[in-house]
């Protein structure tokens, strides 16, 4: 296990410097984020430390003196929109020289990414990966300073740094990293790869900032992390995920807590106890089960068989009553067979998940999956998503239909698709629309739920 160091952020007095010197009036930055929560705060985060050395915020791209792409590599599709929206900047770099273009996220930690921005697009400034939030301004000191781009090439830093600073986008919502990287290698995964080892923050870090979220009137505080049931690993003294829920929910305050992902290898009796025991936690759980055959687990390198994935739903639904499910699955994982799909829809019926995020494999160069043989064409992967989605579709409608009639808490998140309605979200994770006014948005409210529209709750406060 490599040694871990944790460190502080501190503030660059130097960059903050030079800008000052650069820029008349302060410079502006847009920031955009793709992919997964933890993207999404670290695209906070990176926000954060550029207010921190003087830049202001602006929504749009036209406006800006920096623009930074905070990219995903999870799936193809993302990487190319990625490469689309870079190379749409070219003439707004021509006609705006001073104009900065920055690429980081998990696609600058590839190796072969950094190669293609420094050949094929000269009007990249800057590049830098996922560890390297809080070394931007001494990276955007370098490129004022000598007119040179900086692009780094990937590489790991065995460092957490803590006290970051963050402007996050809402004010009752918030994402609290407990732990970075992953350690599975889900054979179709590039996570690992460009997110590096598993690393946990000090239980007593993470609850500094929880307790600063609470004290700011944060409602809802979603803890994250690749697979956060195995928080905890290397630390001194020993802490599992269960014992940091625990001393998060002893926080008094007003607020909930939801926590993802949970990989089901990891998790444990112990957490679906700690679920029932503690009211602060909601009743839902996303445990991503990939697909429904135990041959494809097996070749996921998932750890785990359809059977085990059963029996700890069982014991959730047990142990907690009224507990509701969300997942990921695969289509077309390198040779699924029709009966190795036909299985995943078996899975999908037996479960009843509430929500179901679908995707179609998409190949990574570098995984162990890239390599196996793929003989399942477009045309069948697609028919089988529609397959799922249909099934899935049924379940969900009938799930949420089931729910009419109950009187529930719900975090109101904002406004609604139908006029003069706003949008809450219930601790099952499903949303309603009722009639209220806007002086709701942020808070909770009682909602009595009287229908439904497919999926969407309708309802009206009690
Ligand atoms: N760490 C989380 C999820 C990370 S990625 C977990 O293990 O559950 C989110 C989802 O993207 C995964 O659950 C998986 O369903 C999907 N995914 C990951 N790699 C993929 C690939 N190469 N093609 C298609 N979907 C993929
Ligand atoms: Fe990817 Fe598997 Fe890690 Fe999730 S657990 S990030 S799917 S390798
Ligand atoms: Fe994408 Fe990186 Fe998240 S690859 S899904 S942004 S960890």
């Amino acid at each position: 296990m490599v040694h871990l160091e944790y460190i502080s952020f501190e503030h660059n007095a130097e960059a903050a410097a030079w800008i000052s010197r650069v820029y008349d009036t302060p410079p502006l930055a847009f920031v955009h984020s793709y992919g997964c929560q933890q993207n999404v705060n670290d695209g906070e985060r990176i926000k954060g430390v550029l207010l921190d050395i003087g830049y202001g915020l602006c929504d749009k791209p036209e406006d800006a003196d920096l623009i930074l792409f905070n990219t995903c590599a999870v799936r193809e599709h993302a990487e190319q929109r990625v490469f689309g929206n870079v190379g749409a900047l070219k003439g707004l770099k021509e006609k705006k020289p001073g104009l900065m273009i920055g690429l980081c996220g998990c696609m600058a930690n590839q190796k072969q990414v950094v190669e293609k921005l420094r050949r094929s697009y000269p009007y990249v400034d800057l590049v830098f990966g996922v560890d390297g939030i809080d070394t931007l301004p001494q990276l955007i000191c370098q490129r004022l300073q000598k007119h040179k781009r900086v692009l780094l090439d990937p590489a790991q830093r065995p460092v957490i740094v803590e006290n970051i600073p963050i402007r996050r986008e809402s004010e009752f919502r918030a994402w609290l990293p407990i732990m970075y990287g992953c350690d599975n290698f889900c054979t179709y995964c590039i996570v690992p790869y460009v997110r590096g080892r598993e690393k946990s923050r000090r239980p007593a870090d993470i609850l500094a900032e929880f307790e600063g979220l609470v004290r700011a009137g944060y409602k809802e505080i979603t803890l994250l992390g690749q697979n956060v049931n195995s928080y905890g690993k290397g630390l001194e003294p020993a802490v599992d995920f269960s014992d940091l829920l625990n001393m998060l929910c002893a926080v008094p305050g007003d607020y909930h807590i939801r926590f993802m992902t949970s990989h089901p290898k990891d998790a444990s009796r112990k957490l679906i106890d700690t679920i029932a025991a503690q009211p602060k936690l909601c009743k839902h759980l996303h445990l991503p089960v990939q697909c429904g055959s135990d041959r494809l687990l097996a070749q996921m390198n998932r750890h785990y068989t359809v059977e085990q994935y059963l029996d700890l739903i069982e014991y959730a639904r047990r142990t907690v009553p009224g507990i509701t499910f969300s997942s990921d699955i695969i289509v077309g994982f390198p040779g699924e067979t029709e009966e190795d799909f036909v299985q995943t829809l078996e899975l999908v019926e037996k479960v009843g998940y509430m929500q179901l995020f679908t995707f179609i494999y998409s190949k990574r160069e570098g995984t162990k999956a890239a390599l196996m043989p793929d003989p399942t064409t477009r045309k069948e992967k697609t028919d089988r998503m529609e397959r799922l989605l249909r099934t899935q579709d049924a379940i969900a409608m009938k799930l949420v239909a089931d729910q009419v009639g109950q009187t529930v808490r719900v975090l109101v998140e904002g406004y609604g698709r139908a006029e003069g309605t706003l949008s809450g979200r219930l601790d099952n994770n499903l949303t309603v629309e009722f009639t209220a006014d806007g002086s709701l948005i942020g808070q909770y409210a009682q909602v009595k739920l009287t229908g439904a529209r497919a999926t969407v709750l309708l309802g009206e406060l009690a």
